[in-house]
């Protein structure tokens, strides 16, 4: 048996092996069970004493260095396999590949309008007040001195809950302690309720907006939703006028669309205010856009909210209140076209605020 001719072998044949799988092999062949390593030794036994001494040396010796070579070969196989990951690894990177674009989430047109209109409000002092979407009918109209006949009332504008009265009892509904009086539900159709609900727990001089969403029972048309969100606002005090009213208007507008945005007032009616007023903004195409109803606060509203506003009792409290509908301010800041588009959910148009 030439183990000489075995150590070459095994040298010539372990320097030649690229994979694992083939230094896998190649264990098997030589250092496995019934490799050639174990068939030297098995020979041995026939072999006399001192000859199996020398040869035994010798075979231990061979299965140690060809074992060094199996151990060489695969820590070599394994850091190349490494590099080879690692190189295909960085060519997956490709860094002049544009990056992929996150689609990230934003705000919708109509939030983003309330949100700066408030946030304009708020840096004036005026503070936030909400009331709900469900109302009683004496907030929605009677505090608010909408008569009893007014065609707002109607079933074309106002949308009624069917036979779901609440029992509600109230010093403002004139029933005496203790006792109760069914109202109508309705969705409010307006925001100044709220002007309402506020001064019944607050003194003024007070100062505050109110967002919300408001319905109404009608057609819906480029200008016109059944549901759409107001501002309302109230500011009242000792000595408020509608100058007041009109420079705080102008400055909100101004930086609302941040140009030096053209108004105009023109006289109009509302129950709960005298005078009241109507404000329209002129658009880029130069024709004008009724944003906002204002005037100054009906002296009726004042006391359903049993404000004591008799000069004599020094406490002449007067005030303006507005509801400007963020809708239109939305379709003038964006250059939008028809108000329904809000409502519609359609991301091609949302995606581009
Ligand atoms: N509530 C009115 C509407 O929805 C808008 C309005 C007008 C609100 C005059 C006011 C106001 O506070 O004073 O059409």
């Amino acid at each position: 048996m030439d183990l000489n001719e075995l150590k070459n072998r095994a040298r010539g044949e372990i320097e030649k092996i690229i994979d694992l799988k083939e230094a896998d092999d190649f264990f098997k062949k030589y250092l496995g069970k019934s490799g050639e390593i174990a068939q030297v030794f098995d020979s041995l036994k026939d072999l006399a004493v001192e000859e199996k001494k020398a040869i035994g040396k010798e075979a231990n010796m061979l299965k140690k260095e060809i074992k060094e070579f199996f151990n060489a070969k695969k820590d070599e196989l394994k850091n190349t396999s490494k590099q080879i990951d690692l190189g295909q690894r960085e060519e997956k990177i490709d860094i002049t590949q544009p990056a992929k674009k996150m689609q990230r989430g934003h705000l919708h047109p109509l939030t983003l309008a309330m949100n700066e209109a408030c946030c304009i409000f708020q840096t004036m002092g005026f503070e936030i007040a909400q009331g709900p979407e469900l109302e009683t009918e004496w907030y929605n109209f009677d505090a608010l001195n909408v008569p009893k006949d007014h065609p707002a009332r109607d079933m074309q504008d106002t949308f009624w809950l069917r036979q779901n009265e609440l029992k509600v009892q109230s010093a403002k509904l004139k029933v005496g302690e203790g006792n109760y009086k069914s109202e109508k539900l309705l969705m409010r159709t307006q925001t100044s309720p709220v002007q309402i609900r506020y001064m019944e727990s607050h003194q003024p001089p007070l100062r505050i907006i109110a967002p919300g969403r408001v319905f109404r029972n009608e057609a819906t048309d480029a200008k016109h939703g059944a549901q759409f969100y107001q501002l309302e606002g109230l500011m009242v005090d000792k000595e408020v006028a509608a100058c007041n009213f009109k420079a705080i208007i102008e400055d909100f507008l101004k930086r609302f669309f941040k140009t030096n945005i053209e108004m105009r007032l023109r006289p109009g009616f509302f129950p709960f205010t005298e005078p009241s007023f109507e404000i329209d903004v002129r658009k880029p195409d130069g024709n004008w856009m009724e944003i906002m109803g204002a005037g100054m606060v009906h002296p009726n509203v004042f006391k359903s909210a049993g404000l004591n506003i008799s000069v004599k009792s020094g406490l002449g409290w007067q005030g303006f209140a507005f509801g400007v509908g963020i809708d239109r301010l939305a379709i003038v800041k964006y250059k939008i076209t028809d108000i329904r588009l809000l409502y519609q959910n359609d991301l091609r148009f949302l995606n581009q605020f």
